[in-house]
């Protein structure tokens, strides 16, 4: 029988109550992954793992990723509970869009301690992990499509998407000495319940996405699993777009 990629392996996804963190615990767990899901949300965390669990091992821990204990707690869970922690997706992040002129340093600050805090900590809680228990393990943020090119109204969430791309080019200095490889991805438009909150969202994208349609949560989450699998081990620093090749023309191909 094919061994499964991630048997004995348990991971950390944070922002997984649904989106894209949700297909990617979902992936992981159908190939044979333990996963802590997490989310802000505490029911949501709950009734998503609970749902998740038909699929294997999927343990929910609520909590704000914003919050730096909190990345600790997340990582001393996953070990008291699984004896083990091999992958951490820091997938959680926020959007509060509006136009840099007007944008309110609460938002600013909320969006920074989200997005680059969450990221930045729990890469902290896990790296000391692997470090002192000698594991290669592996470290994957979610990044965007804003974080290379300008989109209307995001100045603070594609600065703070640019801001983990570096990141990860970053920690390969302090990293990759024990064998922890850490890597972005990052998505373009995707169709997520957020998304398709916009009853537009699936015809704009489709006409603005070369290869003419939005992505789907698989997609994302098909890319993801590579980065942070043994078949991506001498890939570290890196992030890999999967847009549908918008930021190859972007603004519109039209
Ligand atoms: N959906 C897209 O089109 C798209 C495109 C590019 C990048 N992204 C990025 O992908 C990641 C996931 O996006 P999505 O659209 O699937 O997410 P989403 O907005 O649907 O949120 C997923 C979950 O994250 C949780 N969350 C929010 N703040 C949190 C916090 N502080 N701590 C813990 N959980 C928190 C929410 O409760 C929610 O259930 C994000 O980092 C996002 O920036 C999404």
């Amino acid at each position: 029988m094919e061994r499964k990629r991630f048997e004995k392996k348990t991971a950390i996804v944070t922002g997984a109550g649904k989106g894209i963190g949700y297909e990617i615990a979902k992936s992981l767990l159908l190939e044979g992954a333990t996963v802590i899901l997490n989310d802000l949300d505490y029911e949501l965390s709950e009734k998503s793992a609970a749902a998740l669990s038909e699929f294997g091992t999927c343990l929910a821990f609520a909590g704000d990723v914003s919050d730096p204990d909190f990345n600790r707690e997340i990582v001393d869970f996953a070990v008291a509970r699984t004896k083990t922690l091999d992958i951490v997706l820091a997938n959680a992040g926020i959007t509060l869009f509006g136009s840099f002129l007007e944008y309110q340093p609460k938002d600013l600050y909320q969006v920074l301690q989200v997005n680059i805090g969450g990221a930045f900590f729990l890469a902290q809680s896990a790296g000391k992990y692997f470090i002192s228990n000698n594991k290669k393990g592996s470290i994957l943020f979610t990044s965007s499509v804003t974080g290379h090119q300008a989109h209307k109204d995001l100045a603070a969430y594609g600065m703070t998407k640019a801001a983990v791309e570096l990141l990860a080019k970053h920690l390969v200095l302090e990293l990759s000495p024990y064998g922890i490889n850490v890597n972005a991805i990052a998505p373009g438009a995707t169709l997520t319940e957020r998304t398709l909150e916009d009853p537009e969202y699936v015809k704009t994208w489709a006409n603005l996405t070369p290869i003419g349609t939005a992505a789907y949560p698989t997609d994302i989450a098909k890319v993801a699993l590579f980065l942070v699998s043994e078949d991506a081990r001498h890939i570290t620093g890196q992030t890999i777009v999967v847009d549908g090749g918008w930021t190859s023309v972007s603004p519109s191909p039209f």
